[in-house]
């Protein structure tokens, strides 16, 4: 890696461009197979030395850092914004996915007797704000089940024609626990057909999976960083629809949203308008020199990789799992409709514990979600350990 000057922040190494040679990027993990960046993407080299940069220039403040915290945060809106529609008025930078939610929920229009969709079992930020919104208003919570043999997406489809009077419909693109993936294509057209608005939680595809906000339309849609942007904890975004960067309130009053010009003195009345388009959601306390190199270097490599080469790569990851799961005679624990880089292994109940203890064993790092074994790598990991994973399971069977 050469090292480039970053246009803010201490220097950066140049990402990767070469897919074949991805796993390069990234730290070495000794003989731990990592499967696991559904809960946190493994490091990157470069993320790794930007937050080590970031970090020893703050040692000495009294001297003039490389770039003011401000210009770092438009430089990391104007690469999210190419994981978008190219907008960088769009986005905020916040702490949490739960943040950008409560957002969503503290704005949109919500009465007595309305509806808000989730899927059951959806991840709790993504539940938890709706929970508490419609305990305030008196709407209800209907959470979609999914039958057997029915996938999510139909399963939402039947829920917005059985149901009276949703209003809000609050889902993710891909699901946290198993990899299940929603057609949001086909669902954001039926929402905005049943006068609902659509909140996207995309924490567990953006970085991967692309996205087409022209034709979803969702009136906002989180992130996180720490995951599949390959980024530090602590640092996500919110992109809100051109209606609520016009008029949506933020669910905090900090000074960062705000335009005071050159004058720093706020003055008592009123207060200086609000930062153009998405910014007035612009959270307090993201001005933190290490994450913001962090990010920047995640995305680097996250843009230098492109979207459809990584979900290409992290699909035939995955396949060749599925693949290995049939040879072995275990094809009944394979999820179907996953997304390319998150499934799960579906053993029988009795059987999860065993599965898992024996994968830990063999220094294969997976997570035990509702007992489904949730396998997510990132291009760390090549198909000979995905494959490692099948006959590692196989081998419980006695
Ligand atoms: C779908 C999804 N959303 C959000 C999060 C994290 O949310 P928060 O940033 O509110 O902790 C996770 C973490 O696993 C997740 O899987």
């Amino acid at each position: 890696m050469s090292p480039q000057h970053s246009p803010a922040g201490p220097p950066r190494a140049a990402p990767l461009a070469d897919l074949a040679r991805a796993a390069d990027a990234f730290l070495p993990t000794g003989n731990i197979v990592y499967l696991n960046c559904a809960a946190q993407a493994p490091r990157l080299k470069a993320v790794h030395a930007a937050g080590a940069a970031a970090l020893a220039e703050g040692a000495s403040p009294w001297q003039l850092a490389t770039s003011s915290p401000a210009e770092s945060t438009e430089q990391l809106r104007a690469q999210v914004a190419r994981l978008f529609d190219g907008d960088t008025d769009a986005l905020a930078c916040i702490p949490s996915a739960s943040y950008g939610l409560a957002t969503a929920a503290r704005n949109l229009p919500l009465g007595a007797g309305d509806g808000v969709l989730v899927l059951e079992g959806q991840f709790p930020s993504n539940l938890l704000p709706w929970q508490q919104r419609c305990e305030e208003t008196g709407a209800r919570l209907i959470g979609v089940q999914r039958a057997p043999g029915v996938d999510w997406t139909q399963a939402v489809l039947n829920a917005l024609q059985q149901e009276d009077r949703v209003r809000i419909v609050a889902l993710p693109q891909v699901r946290w626990d198993d990899g299940a993936l929603l057609d949001l294509d086909r669902i954001a057209a039926s929402v905005h057909d049943a006068g609902a608005a659509l909140v996207l939680d995309l924490s567990q595809s953006l970085g991967v999976l692309a996205t087409d906000m022209a034709r979803w339309q969702p009136a906002f849609a989180v992130s996180v960083g720490y995951k599949w942007l390959l980024g530090p904890l602590g640092l996500g975004w919110l992109w809100a629809a051109p209606e609520w960067r016009e008029r949506g309130q933020p669910i905090e009053a900090h000074w960062s949203a705000r335009d005071a010009g050159d004058d720093w003195r706020f003055p008592l009345a009123p207060a200086p308008p609000w930062r153009r388009g998405a910014r007035r959601f612009d959270a307090g306390g993201l001005d933190d020199p290490v994450r913001l190199a962090m990010a920047g270097a995640g995305l680097d490599q996250v843009l230098a990789w492109g979207t459809a080469g990584i979900a290409d790569a992290l699909g035939s990851r995955t396949r060749a799992l599925d693949q290995a799961l049939d040879e072995a005679g275990l094809g009944a624990w394979k999820t179907q409709g996953h997304a390319p880089h998150i499934t799960a292994l579906r053993p029988p109940a009795d059987r999860v514990d065993g599965v898992h203890a024996a994968l830990r064993l063999a220094g294969i790092v997976c997570t035990n979600r509702y007992g489904m074994l949730r396998v997510s790598p990132h291009l760390q990991v090549d198909e000979a350990a995905m494959r490692r994973v099948a006959v590692v399971a196989a081998g419980t069977m006695g």
